[in-house]
């Protein structure tokens, strides 16, 4: 199965949301990535639910809603009725991830869990047949374009061995700093969809990016 990809709206351009959303409509992009900072638990702030609304009022891919915020279960069901076809919860905000993973699949959505770059996999162990997702952040969440951290290419071929070992059929997103240069690696270590902010949006043809993306 070819590479799937999630550009992050989070680098697009606000004041022209809806153009940018169009953008990404024309394009072989699988998903939109929609990052939700609330400034507590990452040190920046995004958008949040009406903005989500917007985008999804204009966009014909499914949202995939990365929400890096301290308790995400408030929050679930207002994400689900803003559009979210998945919604990401990271691990290290959910004392009850449980409770969390069930909450977002009675909400008819994907369930998908995001872990930072010091969170180790078998944190999952138990989980991981519960989980249509899992995001591993290749930066330090809170900011588009950073530095892709290298430990991401052994850590997703653990995850990937994880999944095999108890049969689960979890796709392994990556999430910062992904470009043409590191993509074939990540591919081959095993992941299945990339999230790609600034490259996607800083280069001079966004729909060819995604296209040249598309065929590592
Ligand atoms: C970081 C976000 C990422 C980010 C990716 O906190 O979760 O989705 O937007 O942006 P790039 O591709 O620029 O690293
Ligand atoms: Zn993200």
């Amino acid at each position: 199965m070819s590479i799937q990809i999630a550009p992050s709206i989070l680098a697009a351009d606000f004041a022209n949301l809806q153009s940018e959303v169009e953008l990404l409509n024309q394009s072989q992009a699988d998903y939109i990535h929609v990052d939700i900072m609330d400034g507590v638990f990452v040190p920046n702030i995004s958008f949040g639910i009406p903005v989500t609304e917007a985008i999804y009022r204009h966009a014909k891919k499914p949202l995939d809603v990365h929400l890096m915020i301290i308790n995400p279960d408030l929050y679930l069901e207002a994400f689900r009725n803003a559009g979210a076809s998945v919604i990401s919860v990271h691990l290290e905000a959910c004392a009850h991830l449980h409770r969390s993973l069930q909450t977002i699949r009675s909400l008819g959505a994907k369930t998908g869990v995001t872990l930072n770059p010091h969170t180790s996999v078998s944190g999952l162990e138990d989980s991981i047949e519960d989980i249509d997702i899992v995001c591993l952040m290749s930066v330090n969440p809170g900011f588009g374009g950073q530095k892709f951290i290298e430990n991401t290419y052994s850590k997703i071929t653990r995850l990937k061995e994880l999944i095999l070992s108890k049969n689960a059929k979890t796709l392994i997103e990556v999430d910062g700093g992904v470009n043409l240069e590191n993509a074939p690696r990540i591919k081959e270590a095993g992941a299945d969809i990339l999230v790609a902010g600034s490259f996607v949006f800083n280069s001079v043809d966004p729909i060819k990016t995604i296209a040249d993306l598309k065929v590592i």
